[in-house]
């Protein structure tokens, strides 16, 4: 199972993907998460990545590209992968097909996570991050069980530098003009789904586990 999660900032692309990759046993790949990891451990590619990620642009498709190619090598992504934020330009979705194919393992499902805008704002404006797991928390709609603690790890969680109105209002402006019109891109390839993202986190892993069987009955 070779699954992409895409949809705009806030859709709850990562809180799903956790839940899909433990689910599903499945390797979780987040080009966000490895670059904050690079940028954590003050890296070249961390350095560069976080000129771009503070200000809400992408990060240059070479250096996301040579990244996840990298890592779709490593033994657990064999068994199967959640791709969680990657692709995001169609330079990143040719890329992804093109080595894919090489490697004689095709994409089988790619769920787009729809929520209007401003809830994305509201759910980004109140996130907290484990710094250890990336589990996402929410001071209004998912507190964690001890204040300022990751439930799951223990580790320290933080407010993001991207997570600041301005910003994320212009990520979603990146994520319009650039990402979204990748939903043709993958629709064409009968590899498409859209799961409504509004919910409780439960209600949203079973429409997008509904979504992966149905397009595997189709294919
Ligand atoms: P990345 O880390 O991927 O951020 P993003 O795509 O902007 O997505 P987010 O992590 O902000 O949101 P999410 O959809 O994962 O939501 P979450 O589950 O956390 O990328 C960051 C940056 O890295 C980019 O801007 C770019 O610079 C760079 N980058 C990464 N990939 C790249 C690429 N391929 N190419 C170029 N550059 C790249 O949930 C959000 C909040 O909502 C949380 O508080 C959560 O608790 C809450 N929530 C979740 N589900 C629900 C629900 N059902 N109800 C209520 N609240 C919910």
């Amino acid at each position: 199972m070779r699954v992409v999660l895409f949809g705009p900032p806030g859709a709850g692309k990562g809180t799903q993907a956790h839940r899909l990759a433990d689910r599903m046993d499945l390797a979780l790949i987040a080009t966000g998460d490895i670059f904050r990891a690079n940028v954590a451990n003050d890296t070249d590619m961390g350095r560069e990545a976080k000129s771009y990620m503070d200000k809400g642009e992408l990060v240059p498709d070479d250096v996301v590209v040579r990244m996840v190619v990298d890592r779709l090598d490593e033994e657990d992504a064999h068994r199967g992968f959640i791709l969680d934020g990657f692709p995001r330009t169609l330079p990143q979705a040719q890329a992804l097909e093109n080595e894919l194919a090489e490697r004689n393992r095709p994409l089988s499902a790619v769920l787009k996570f729809s929520v209007p805008d401003e809830v994305a704002v509201k759910r980004l404006a109140g996130r907290r991050t484990c710094r250890r797991c990336q589990r996402s928390y929410n001071v209004e709609f998912k507190p964690p069980m001890g204040q300022g603690v990751c439930d799951v790890c223990g580790g320290e969680l933080y407010q993001r530098d991207d997570d600041h109105e301005d910003t994320i209002r212009h990520r979603l402006e990146v994520y319009h003009h650039d990402t979204e019109p990748l939903e043709f891109y993958f629709w064409e390839r009968g590899l498409f789904r859209q799961v409504e993202a509004e919910g409780t986190e439960d209600e949203v892993t079973n429409r997008a586990l509904e979504a992966i069987s149905d397009l595997l009955e189709d294919a």
